[in-house]
């Protein structure tokens, strides 16, 4: 399941992010994702925070570009999904289909529109430009 942070406040009531990831847990989510615009992502995998930082990209429109990090992640999920059960997804998967549906969201926010950014080619060249970085500034926690 995907929110914002602000959604993420409205639901849950919460004031604190990391609370609110516990929270969609305990109402049944498997994996809640909660982006923050240019700051990126956090999830809960297990008993461990994961904190992406966003890719870096010119912003023209910001509209889509939540729906453009869930398609992101179903995109790979469905790669993932044929050898192994949700279940059995690692931690290190989670950080991938992190990684690319954010590549997603910060190919849409880069044209005009919710749509025309998001191509197979740009999502491919972010992660091989900035994808690295990406993964080392990865703060797991827990
Ligand atoms: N300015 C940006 N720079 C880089 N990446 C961005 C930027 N804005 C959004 N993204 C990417 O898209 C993801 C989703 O963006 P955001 O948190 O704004 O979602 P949202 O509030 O649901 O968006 P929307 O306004 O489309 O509903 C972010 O986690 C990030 O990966
Ligand atoms: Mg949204």
């Amino acid at each position: 399941m995907h929110c914002n942070v602000l959604e993420l406040k409205g639901l849950s009531g919460l004031a604190s992010a990391e609370e609110g990831l516990k929270w969609l847990i305990n109402m049944g989510v498997k994996l809640p994702v909660v982006s923050n615009g240019e700051k990126g992502v956090i999830s809960l995998c297990g008993d461990k925070i994961v904190r992406q930082p966003a890719f870096k990209v010119s912003v023209v429109d910001p509209s889509g570009a939540g729906d453009a990090l869930c398609a992101g992640i179903i995109f790979k999920l469905s790669e993932t999904l044929p050898r192994k059960r949700f279940e059995e997804i690692s931690l290190e998967d989670v950080l991938e289909l992190l990684l690319f549906g954010q590549a997603a969201g910060a190919a849409c926010v880069e044209k005009i529109g919710t749509t025309p950014g998001v191509t197979a080619e740009r999502v491919r060249s972010l992660i091989e430009e900035q994808g690295e970085r990406i993964r080392r500034s990865t703060l797991i926690e827990g």
